[in-house]
C-alpha cells in the first residue's frame, strides 16, 4: 500500500501488524510496528529508507507498483540498521549505479552489513541536494542513535524526515498522529525513548538545538517508525527536550522477584511505607520475572527512585533481577536515587550484591539497604515499612539541583 502525505510526497513502507519483539527478543512490540519509507517527486525523484528485509520483495514490489523503478534518481540512506535497509540489497539489483546519499559512518555500516559497494554519495551538515524546485538538506545525527543516522530536510513542503527520532512501534490503520488515541501514542513514544535513547540524551538535547539554530520551519516530521506527526509536529521535539533533561516524574518503582513470597511482601510494604511520607507518589511494582522487561525501563525512566529486590541464591541473586540491572546500568539513568532489599536463609549476600550493582549504574544509594531473615514476621514487616517511609523522605520531588 501507499499513501499521499503531501503534494509530491508518499509514503511506501510496510505496516507490521504481527511484530511483538523488535531487535531479536530485546525490545517488546506490544502494538505491532511499521518501517516508513517515502519517495518524493520532484522534476527528480529520490527514495528515503526502506523497510526490514524479511518484507523486501513485497517492498520493491509495491514500489514498482508505484513508480516505474528507473524513474527513481537518488536513494537516502538515513541509517544502516536493517530495518531501514534490509530491503536495499534487492532494490539496488533493480536500480544499479544509483547514488546513495548517506553519512561517512553509513558507508562503513551499510558495507560491513551487505558487503556491497553501493554509489556511496557521503553528505555532511549542510549538505543539499536539489530535486527542482525543492532541496533536500542533510542534517548529520551521530547516535540518534547509531553512528551513521541523518536526518534530512524537505525544503517547500517543510518536512524533517528524522529516521528513528521521535518515532514509536506502532502500527495503525491511521498514519497520523491526530487520527489516533493519543495515550496509545504518548505510551510508545515514551517507551522508545526511555528502551532506545536514553543513553543518547546530551546527543538528543544538543542536535535539537542545532536543528532550531538552522531556523527550517517544520510542518511534518516524517520519522522512521510509527505515524507521522503533522498535528503540532514540534510537540515531539518539545517532549524529547523534556526527556533528554534527565526526566523523572513523582515515582518510585520497585522491582524484585521472589522465591517463596518472603521478598514480594517485603516489597509490598515497602510500597505502603512510602506512600506514609507521601500520599501523592506514585509506587508501582513489578514482579520482573512475570512482567515485560521494556515496560519495567519504561518504568525506572520515569522515576526518581527505584527499590531493587531480590532473595539470596546460591550466594547470588535471581537471574531475572540481574538481567534488568543489566539493562539499567547499559541504559546509563542519571539523577535517579535507590536502594536494594531482599529477603535470605543463611548467606544473605543479595542486598550487597544489588547495592553494588545500581551504584555501579550510577544511581544514588540512599541506604545500604534492608534485609529480612526468612519468611518476615509482623516485626519485619514494620522494618519494611518503615524503610520505605524513610526512602521516601530522602527522595523528594522535584529532586534538589545535582551542581
Ligand atoms: Fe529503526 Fe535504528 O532502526
Amino acid at each position: 500500500m501507499s499513501f499521499t502525505i503531501a503534494p509530491g510526497i508518499t509514503w511506501v513502507g510496510k505496516k507490521d501488524w504481527e511484530l511483538k519483539k523488535f531487535h531479536g527478543e530485546e525490545y517488546s512490540t506490544h502494538r505491532g510496528s511499521s518501517y516508513n519509507s517515502y519517495l518524493v517527486r520532484d522534476e527528480k525523484t529520490v527514495l528515503i529508507d526502506t523497510v526490514w528485509a524479511p518484507f523486501a520483495e513485497e517492498f520493491v514490489n509495491g514500489l514498482a507498483k508505484e513508480i516505474d523503478l528507473d524513474t527513481i534518481d537518488f536513494i537516502v540512506a538515513s541509517h544502516a540498521e536493517s530495518d531501514h535497509s534490509g530491503a536495499m540489497p534487492l532494490l539496488m539489483k533493480a536500480l544499479p549505479g544509483k547514488p546513495v546519499y548517506c553519512t561517512a559512518n553509513a558507508v562503513k555500516s551499510l558495507k560491513g552489513h551487505y558487503h556491497q559497494d553501493w554509489n556511496f554519495q557521503v553528505v555532511k551538515t549542510g549538505d543539499r541536494l536539489s530535486l527542482g524546485d525543492k532541496e533536500l538538506i542533510f542534517v548529520e545525527a551521530p547516535m540518534l542513535h547509531w553512528p551513521d543516522s541523518m536526518f534530512c530536510y524537505l525544503t517547500g513542503e517543510q518536512i524533517l524526515f528524522s529516521n528513528d527520532a521521535f518515532g514509536h512501534h506502532l502500527a495503525s490503520e491511521h498514519m497520523f498522529n491526530d487520527l489516533v488515541d493519543r495515550a496509545e501514542l504518548y505510551q510508545e513514544c515514551i517507551k522508545y525513548y526511555a528502551n532506545i535513547l536514553t543513553p543518547f540524551s546530551k546527543q538528543v538535547a544538543s542536535k535539537i538545538q542545532e536543528f532550531v539554530g538552522l531556523d527550517l520551519p517544520v510542518k511534518m516530521i516524517c520519522q522512521s517508525h510509527g505515524l507521522i506527526w503533522r498535528d503540532d509536529p514540534l510537540q515531539i521535539v518539545n517532549q524529547y527536550v523534556a526527556w533528554a533533561n534527565d526526566y523523572q516524574e513523582n515515582q518510585i518503582t520497585i522491582i524484585y522477584d521472589t522465591m517463596w513470597d518472603s521478598t514480594r511482601k517485603m516489597a509490598e510494604t515497602i510500597g505502603e511505607g512510602l506512600r506514609v511520607h507521601d500520599q501523592n507518589v506514585t509506587v508501582k511494582l513489578f514482579n520482573v520475572a512475570r512482567r515485560d522487561h521494556n515496560d519495567i525501563i519504561t518504568e525506572v525512566f520515569k522515576s526518581k527512585a527505584i527499590l531493587v529486590g531480590s532473595p539470596t541464591i546460591n550466594r547470588g541473586i535471581l537471574a531475572p533481577v540481574a538481567a534488568i540491572l543489566e539493562e539499567i546500568k547499559g541504559l546509563g539513568f542519571k539523577g535517579k536515587k535507590a536502594a536494594a532489599f531482599g529477603s535470605y536463609g543463611w548467606s544473605g549476600e543479595s542486598v550487597k550484591l544489588i547495592s553494588a550493582r545500581l551504584a555501579e549504574a550510577g544511581f544514588a544509594l540512599v541506604d545500604e539497604g534492608l534485609r529480612t531473615q526468612w519468611h518476615p514476621d509482623s516485626q519485619a514487616l514494620e522494618s519494611c515499612s518503615h524503610f520505605g517511609t524513610l526512602f521516601a523522605e530522602q527522595c523528594p520531588f522535584p529532586a534538589p539541583p545535582t551542581t
